[in-house]
């Protein structure tokens, strides 16, 4: 079978992670011993990597700057098998950078300065449906122009649309997307959305009904950190509890969460299974440190799927 063919359009960052026992509050100064690092990142090409990771034929459509963050990011691109044609350098504005803070429990707090990513425009977007794709995967992490764009170019062509729908912004317009195959928030990003916090069943159905009256979407899937995920195509619904492993670092789990389960969506055809193996992915990709680097393979997460037991 021919891999699946991804059309990423999206960020790309240099992550800047430092971990810390906890973030300072306001006007503190906090020392860490914890470690730091600069990696590559962005939710756009966490999911290109992801997409490529678990076997899809990836291109990457996203701007850096002119500066050694932007080349460093299209090299690590080339060099994990995504398709760089369509990654441009912009002239005025910088690569991208997330100021990222992970915490002795894994979690983190992220802070994105768009850059050049904001300055995504429709002369990225002329050659990229020349590819083909089976798929095509945004975030909100560029400009909602372009966003609305690729959807609607999307739509006329009958392909696919996922989108992960971070980071939030409450006056998003969600209204004006167009049609989607899957609408993937997590739980901050439904909260935002809804104003609904999505920590039982019932808010899961109630977060979904609501988000249903604005995005036209064939399914909704409710990213829930260590409680798994929650599928509904607005009739019938599926919790999938998250697998049982020590969390290291939550960053970019999300991202290769929805990559993965789009992947294994245009494999199979089936949202259930799709979900199923993402989960397994989100679990692998929280137990590492890092953003991109903590991203699996598909072997590895199939190796995780047969070795290990759902939580309940
Ligand atoms: P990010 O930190 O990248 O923003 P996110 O908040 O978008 O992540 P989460 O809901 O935290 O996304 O995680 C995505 C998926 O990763 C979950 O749906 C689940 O499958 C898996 N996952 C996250 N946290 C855990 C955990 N503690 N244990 C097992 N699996 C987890
Ligand atoms: O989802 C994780 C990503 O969010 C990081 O890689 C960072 O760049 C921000 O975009």
């Amino acid at each position: 079978m021919a891999k699946p063919r991804i059309l990423v359009v999206g960020s790309a960052n240099v992550d800047f992670i430092m971990r810390a026992e906890r973030v300072p509050s306001a006007g503190e100064t906090l020392t860490s011993n914890g470690s730091y690092g600069f990696m590559p990142g962005g939710k756009g090409m966490n999911t290109a990597l992801a997409a490529s990771r678990m076997g899809g034929d990836t291109l990457m459509c996203a701007r850096v700057g002119a500066d050694s963050f932007g080349n460093r990011l299209i090299g690590f691109a080339k060099e994990n098998g995504i398709d760089t044609r369509l990654m441009t350098i912009d002239k005025k504005r910088p690569t991208g950078l997330a100021a990222i803070t992970v915490e002795a429990d894994g979690t983190n707090r992220i802070t994105v300065y768009k850059g050049a990513n904001e300055a995504l425009g429709d002369d990225d977007l002329e050659e990229a449906f020349m590819c083909y794709p089976d798929a095509v995967m945004l975030q909100f992490e560029t400009n909602d122009y372009i966003v609305k764009k690729t959807i609607e170019i999307a739509n006329e062509k009958g392909i696919p649309v996922i989108v992960d729908a971070g980071p939030a912004r409450a006056d998003y317009p969600l209204f004006d997307l167009g049609r989607l195959k899957v609408f993937s928030p997590n739980e901050n990003e439904t909260f935002t959305y809804t104003g609904i916090r999505p920590d039982s069943h019932n808010e899961y159905v109630h977060a979904v009904m609501k988000l249903a009256e604005t995005v036209e979407s064939d399914y909704y899937v409710l990213k829930l950190g260590g409680r798994g995920c929650y599928i509904s195509d607005g009739k019938f619904s599926e919790i999938l509890p998250a697998y049982n492993v020590e969390v290291v670092d939550t960053t970019a789990a999300g991202d290769a969460f929805t990559a993965a389960m789009t992947v294994e969506y245009i494999r199979t055809g089936d949202i259930i299974k799709a979900c199923r193996y993402a989960n397994a992915v989100g679990a692998l990709t929280v137990s590492k440190r890092g953003s991109s680097a903590s991203i699996p393979s598909d072997a590895e997460a199939r190796r995780f799927m047969e070795t290990h037991k759902i939580i309940f």
